[in-house]
């Protein structure tokens, strides 16, 4: 069983009070607002959107709500859909900005998870970059 299925039910942030969960009906994006372990400042922690509804844009809403709120987002991406929805909003792997999307996904596929940010380190978004 998928570590997302385990957690279908979970309705709190897993990070607990410092959590910030965003929905859309039962879609949700779960952010850890004080990512003590990463290289930005927030963090997602979960991303899901219930299997029925994939593919209608939701998620990209989802992720659009969390950097309108957090411009400093990052994540751990881990599959293929997630990783396209964080680079068409134009998150990048900090070490390989300039990188093609086909490369991303080689890195994520090499080491399971790729790192994501939507700013360089100065803040800046690297669509500005
Ligand atoms: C990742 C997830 C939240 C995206 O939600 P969603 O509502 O389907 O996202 P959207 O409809 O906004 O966009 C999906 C994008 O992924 C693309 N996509 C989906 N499956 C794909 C695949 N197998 N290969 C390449 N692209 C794929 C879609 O084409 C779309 O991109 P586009 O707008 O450029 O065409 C959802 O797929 C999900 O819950 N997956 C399972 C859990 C998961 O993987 N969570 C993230 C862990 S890091």
């Amino acid at each position: 069983m998928k570590i997302h299925e385990l957690l279908e039910n979970h309705h709190g942030s897993l990070a607990r009070d410092n959590g910030d969960v965003i929905t859309i009906g039962d879609a949700r994006i779960d952010i850890d607002t004080k990512a003590q372990f990463s290289p930005r400042p927030q963090s997602v922690i979960e991303f899901l959107v219930p299997k029925e509804l994939r593919g209608q844009g939701i998620g990209t809403q989802l992720l659009t709500k969390a950097v309108a709120k957090y411009p400093m987002l990052g994540g751990q991406v881990s599959s293929i859909a997630s990783l396209k929805v964080f680079w068409n909003l134009g998150f990048r792997n900090p070490g390989m900005p300039e990188a093609s999307f086909q490369d991303h996904a080689d890195r994520m596929n090499e080491y399971s998870s790729v790192f994501m940010a939507r700013t360089n380190e100065h803040g800046v978004p690297y669509e500005n970059t």
